[in-house]
């Protein structure tokens, strides 16, 4: 069934365990993503950023979303990732997105405050939930040369209190953070701020989001949703695993024409990853 965020984290927060937020861009990826759900049973956030937005169509995105969402009984939402402007957020809202994050954490704090502030006040009037930002998340959402030190910046880390001050000046409904965490694979591995993490969930009572899902090790996404995350967005992984089989059945079948044949390996190519990561969230 689609519902809003507030429905599909429900649970989870009770509970704690984490719902796996994963990007599209393509209906391979969408499709994939329902599917491991309904394999697993599981209750699911498909996102968009605004560069998969504008590949895939905001009135596409809540269209086939919704429709997906007639045919299972496991709850699917669909939620705007990092959304940077008003006027993005806004359209969203209006075309039927439940869920939005507005990403204005590049701005000062004050602007930050008040940018969220406007999109909470819009968004509570339609009812749709809304995930504020707060600390820097570096990166893109691929694979890079550098390596996880070259990127992770302390300063750009969430401060606890600031945080705190952020929720209750802002009223947003669930807060990304920064803990070392940052989008794409990089070389080594990922070091989370843990102690900032138990900080942070000590001060906040609304869920915390984790971005930049791929390449930090089970062990750790494990110990972030003991602590209290909630929600974990994931993409580079998904983007790997659809480039790769593409990659893989182009080169297998150099002559063939048809789209879908060509495309079909994509599916279960992604399915699989999003299944391991909705079981590894689940704990
Ligand atoms: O907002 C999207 C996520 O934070 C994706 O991060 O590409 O590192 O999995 P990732
Ligand atoms: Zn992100």
């Amino acid at each position: 069934m689609f519902t809003s965020m507030k429905e599909a984290l429900y649970k989870a927060y009770r509970q704690k365990y984490a719902v796996g937020a994963f990007n599209f861009s393509t209906i391979e990826i969408l499709n994939a993503i329902f599917k491991a759900s309904v394999n697993t049973k599981s209750d699911i956030i498909v996102s968009t950023s605004e560069g998969e937005l504008k590949h895939f169509g905001i009135e596409n995105a809540v269209a086939i979303v919704k429709s997906l969402g007639n045919r299972t009984k496991n709850k699917i939402t669909l939620h705007l990732d990092h959304g940077k402007s008003f006027d993005i957020v806004k359209k969203c809202i209006i075309a039927g997105y439940p869920s939005v994050h507005i990403d204005a954490s590049s701005k000062k704090f004050n602007e930050n405050i008040r940018l969220t502030k406007k999109i909470v006040n819009f968004a509570k009037k339609n009812n749709v939930w809304v995930e504020g930002e707060l600390g820097s998340i570096s990166g893109s959402s691929t694979l890079h040369k550098q390596s996880y030190s070259d990127i992770v910046r302390e300063e750009f880390m969430t401060n606890p209190d600031l945080a705190r001050n952020f929720v209750e000046k802002t009223n947003i409904n669930a807060l990304a953070i920064s803990i070392g965490n940052v989008h794409g694979i990089y070389h080594g591995k990922p070091k989370l701020d843990f102690n900032r993490l138990k900080k942070i969930h000590k001060k906040i009572k609304i869920p915390l989001v984790l971005h930049g899902g791929s390449g930090i090790p089970d062990k750790d996404i494990k110990k972030s949703i003991k602590i209290g995350i909630t929600k974990i967005n994931v993409n580079t992984e998904l983007r790997i695993a659809y480039a790769n089989a593409l990659r893989n059945s182009i080169s297998k079948n150099k002559k063939e024409n048809v789209p879908y044949k060509i495309l079909y390996s994509t599916i279960p190519a992604v399915q699989k990853v999003v299944e391991k990561k909705i079981k590894l969230f689940k704990g």
